[in-house]
């Protein structure tokens, strides 16, 4: 059985003329493992987790977590979920103990045993004492990380969890998540950064504008770009604009007065060496191209 499993998901904002489809017929299942969530700004990533978290309830359509139905069986779904908000809201003047014995009793669980045991996963059991006005932005995300663990969930949704975080702790983070993803257990995390998807997930899925746009692999993603992924030199702005319109070009950086644009070849039309393609190449060419500033 799926851990979680999607089925013609759709969810409104809104009504009328106002209406905003942030959800358009997902389909979708998650098994274990650490499952990466991709998309724009406003694709839709938030939402489809709030709704998991049972937070806010579909338009149409139905999602279960280990069976259970997130409308009809809220508290046990509830039971086997942890949930990092993109923007937790946490009471600066509580220490980091009281904070996550705060948030852990709002899930019925009580203990300063439990509390202590989340605080050791993700590094933070010497700040307990610490309060949270006192801790840097890694330091509260870990902390955030910490609470969502509090009853030893089935499933841990993250959202963008390592946004504005320096390299060191998005290391730090990614070890906190593969460790809890073992065992059969899943994290389901959304991101923009996408070598942290390549790092950690095993499988995938792209949003575009509230659309499934991809689910598979890294290394299926990867295939669409495979052996396409070239290099050009440009004279000038005139030149970069007449490729973009006969190509997909991924990125741009400016040289000795010159353009170094990276493109994807479809039809093997432009002599330039092929580069090895990353996964960012593959996700900018499947979010149809980055415009050039
Ligand atoms: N409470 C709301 N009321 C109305 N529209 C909303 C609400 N929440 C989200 N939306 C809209 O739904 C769409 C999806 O938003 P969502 O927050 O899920 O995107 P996202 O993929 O998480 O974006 P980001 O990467 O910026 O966090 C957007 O068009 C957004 O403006
Ligand atoms: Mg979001």
């Amino acid at each position: 059985m799926s851990i979680l499993q999607i089925q013609h998901l759709q969810k409104d904002y809104g009504k009328e003329s106002k209406v905003v489809h942030a959800l358009s017929d997902i389909t979708l299942s998650v098994e274990g493992g650490v499952f990466g969530l991709l998309g724009h700004n406003g694709a839709g990533k938030t939402t489809l987790m709030k709704l998991i978290a049972t937070i806010s309830k579909p338009t149409s359509g139905s999602l279960s977590v280990c069976g259970f139905d997130t409308q009809k069986q809220g508290d046990e779904v509830r039971r086997l979920i942890g949930y990092l908000p993109q923007e937790l809201n946490m009471y600066p003047t509580l220490t980091v103990q009281d904070f996550v014995s705060y948030m852990a009793e709002l899930k019925g669980e009580k203990g300063k045993k439990k509390v202590m045991q989340v605080l050791e996963q993700v590094d933070m059991a010497e700040f307990a004492n610490r309060r949270i006005s006192q801790l840097s932005g890694g330091m509260k995300r870990r902390v955030g990380i910490a609470q969502a663990l509090v009853g030893n969930p089935q499933i841990l949704i993250v959202d963008e969890p390592t946004a504005g975080l320096d390299p060191e702790e998005r290391v730090r983070f990614r070890g906190v998540l593969s460790r809890f993803a073992k065992d059969g257990k899943c994290v389901l995390l959304s991101t923009h950064i996408v070598p942290d998807v390549y790092q950690l997930c095993e499988q995938l899925a792209v949003l575009r504008k509230g659309t499934l746009f991809f689910r598979g692999s890294a290394d299926e993603l990867l295939a669409y770009v495979a052996g396409k992924v070239k290099l050009v030199e440009l004279e000038n702005e005139t030149d970069l604009i007449a490729l973009q319109k006969k190509t997909v070009v991924l990125s741009t950086t400016y040289e000795h007065s010159k353009i170094q644009a990276r493109i994807v070849d479809e039809s093997n039309r432009y002599s330039a060496q092929t580069v090895p393609e990353t996964l960012e190449d593959a996700y900018v060419y499947c979010m149809g191209g980055k415009s050039y500033e």
